[in-house]
């Protein structure tokens, strides 16, 4: 949700700046716009609504040269995308820039009181109060730059990230963070400051990850941080390892479908780093804080939005079948305002790709206010949630640069598995036979993900007769309802046709009146022998007799299906816990085509972004 880049030191900002900003832009991408301090003692600002490539074009136009600079994407929230909207905000004399993620929550408040002193505003943003506060703040020459800075910050209410310049200071780059993520890149004689580690990737090796009430004024030789009330805070500088490929396409048309090919690979990581020789799952601090917490564990709450909702849900299911205790799985934008009950001993499992996603934390830090231990499930090292939690699992799946999530959520899934078995395990509801059997069955998961891509010819066949439709319906039972739920969410994410998640057996209390000749129902029916398979089977003679057309993710050599469905994807068979592992890669190859045969820009959805960091 918007993305932040900055930079000062010896060599020109703006191909450093749009560099960044492009790897970045996933974050928000309806408008851009940098401010760079020029040789000539101007701060110049360029902005463009629409894709990042406008505000290229306008600078190869218009060139501007500068050895400090901040640039942004946005995501609007206060004021439509518009030029005037678009960051940088500059005050009323143009000699300070800011950019901004999050939002001030009191900006009318603070934009009137500005206003009655004689500020004048050009937008409708939130963000372009801070500007103002801080001209006046300085206006009387009382206070240096970086004092002015925390005391606007001190009276700002909300989250942000944010990235300032001055036009009289060319060498000083300040950057604060409160509730939205910002990290700065320490290099040799220049410094950066961006909303996530991918986007300064192939310039730095080294960054500081700010928390939350920390300003950090950055010179080319060096970082100062102090906190908001003035304290020096001593920087924490962490070497990345990541590598700069893992952010770049590798030659795939976008980035969703690399980061579907890449899911065997990420599986198997995750599996080498999880599972020793003998079969047994360590899940390293997570393992240390359920061998402290199992034994007493009186109730599992997990919570996330999104995707990882449905992968919560899934953990559910492994949680409760296996380890045998009560779970629950809540909406992080619910469970914040639902004024919970919890019992004594309540483990709460966060899942978050990001990390950032503002309810998901908000619900994070209520549940610790309840004094809940947290597990973090996520697949950004360094993150909030990581940071918030007692006890951080990564997902290991790389960078994820679509906004539609495909790898994340396949970790998540295994995340879940791997710590429904360990919890198992530690709380003898699991002999080690049972283990062996289990990892083993995992082991040949990535193998059978191989299998479903190598058909992806085939499954482009099946969404070039279903593109069209308006409407779609997928349905699944027990582990596979959550991936009907995703498959639906990653159709109308990317492609924009309309799609439902059913659980089956709930077809018949509502969507059914929707069944006609012209709906495509896509239908999960894997494993072949399962307690809930002839249920499915009923379910789908009931969508053939109303003339729906189905589309069946089957078993190889499923006979049944091949009878039933219009069409078939087959995907090789696991156990029925581990099914929802293959079928959804078949689902987001489905979702893929549907939106590549519709023209959409499937890296970049309509109004999406990747990271939700506000409400
Ligand atoms: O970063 P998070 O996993 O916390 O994000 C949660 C959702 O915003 C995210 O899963 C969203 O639904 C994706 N666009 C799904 O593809």
């Amino acid at each position: 949700m918007c993305g932040i880049v900055g930079y000062v030191g010896p060599r020109n900002a703006v191909p450093l700046l749009l560099e960044g900003m492009q790897r970045l832009e996933y974050r928000g991408y309806d408008s851009a716009g940098v401010a760079v301090r020029q040789a000539d003692g101007r701060l110049a600002v360029r902005k463009r609504v629409g894709r990042l490539a406008n505000l290229e074009e306008a600078l190869e136009t218009e060139p501007l040269a500068g050895q400090l600079g901040i640039g942004h994407t946005r995501w609007a929230t206060h004021g439509e995308p518009s030029e005037v909207n678009s960051h940088p905000h500059v005050d009323c004399a143009g000699n300070i820039a800011a950019v901004h993620n999050g939002i001030i929550e009191n900006y009318l408040a603070l934009r009137s009181d500005l206003e009655a002193k004689g500020h004048v505003f050009r937008s409708q943003t939130d963000t372009e109060v801070i500007p103002h506060l801080i001209e006046e703040l300085l206006k009387d020459g009382a206070v240096s730059r970086s004092a002015a800075i925390r005391q606007a910050l001190r009276q700002a209410q909300g989250a942000y990230a944010l990235g300032i310049v001055f036009r009289d200071e060319p060498a000083v780059l300040y950057a604060a963070r409160c509730g939205s993520p910002l990290i700065v890149g320490v290099g040799e004689g220049e410094q950066f400051i961006a909303s996530d580690v991918p986007a300064i990737l192939n310039r730095v090796k080294q960054v500081i990850y700010l928390n939350d009430g920390e300003v950090a004024e950055l010179r080319p030789a060096g970082v100062a941080m102090a906190k908001l009330d003035g304290t020096p805070v001593q920087p924490e500088i962490k070497t990345v390892t990541l590598r700069a490929e893992a952010a770049e396409r590798a030659g795939f048309e976008t980035f969703m479908l690399k980061e579907i090919h890449e899911q065997p690979r990420v599986l198997r990581t995750m599996l080498e780093t999880h599972v020793g020789k003998d079969g047994a799952v360590n899940l390293g601090e997570v393992s240390d804080l359920l061998a402290a917490e199992a034994a007493g564990l009186q109730r599992i709450v997990i919570l996330a939005c999104g995707t990882a909702y449905y992968a919560g849900m899934y953990g559910r299911l492994l949680l409760e079948a296996w380890a045998g205790i009560p779970c629950e799985t809540d909406l992080g934008s619910e469970f914040r305002y639902r004024h919970p009950r919890l019992p004594e001993r309540t483990l709460v499992v966060a899942v978050s790709q990001s990390g950032e996603t503002a309810d998901t934390l908000a619900s994070v830090r209520l549940a610790r206010r309840m004094e809940c231990k947290v597990v973090g499930i996520c697949n950004v090292a360094g993150s909030t949630l990581l940071r918030e939690s007692d006890g951080g699992l990564l997902t290991q799946a790389g960078p994820e640069i679509g906004v539609a999530s495909t790898k994340a959520f396949s970790a998540q899934l295994l995340a879940f598995a791997l710590l429904a078995i360990r919890l198992a395990r530690l709380r003898g509801a699991m002999d080690a036979a049972r283990e062996r059997e289990l990892t083993a069955a995992l082991a040949r998961i990535p193998d059978g993900i191989h299998r479903v891509l190598e058909r992806q010819d085939d499954v482009r066949r099946i969404s070039q007769k279903y593109y069209e439709c308006y409407n779609a319906l997928y349905l699944g039972r027990r582990f596979n309802y959550p991936i009907a739920l995703e498959g639906a969410l990653k159709n109308k994410e990317i492609s924009y046709q309309h799609a439902e998640g059913y659980a089956a057996g709930e077809m018949k209390h509502g969507p059914i009146a929707l069944i006609n000749e012209f709906l495509p129902v896509v239908c999960l029916c894997t494993p072949t022998a399962d307690e809930v398979r002839d249920k499915m089977v009923s379910n789908l003679k009931e969508v053939e007799a109303r003339k729906g057309r189905i589309i069946a993710v089957a078993a190889e050599g499923d006979a049944t299906l091949q009878g039933l469905a219009q069409d078939v994807i087959p995907v090789p068979e696991t156990i029925e816990e581990f099914s929802p592992l293959i079928n959804v890669v078949a689902l987001q190859l489905f979702a893929y085509y549907n939106a590549k045969l519709r023209g959409a820009d499937i890296d970049k959805p309509r109004n999406l972004a990747k990271s939700v960091t506000v409400e």
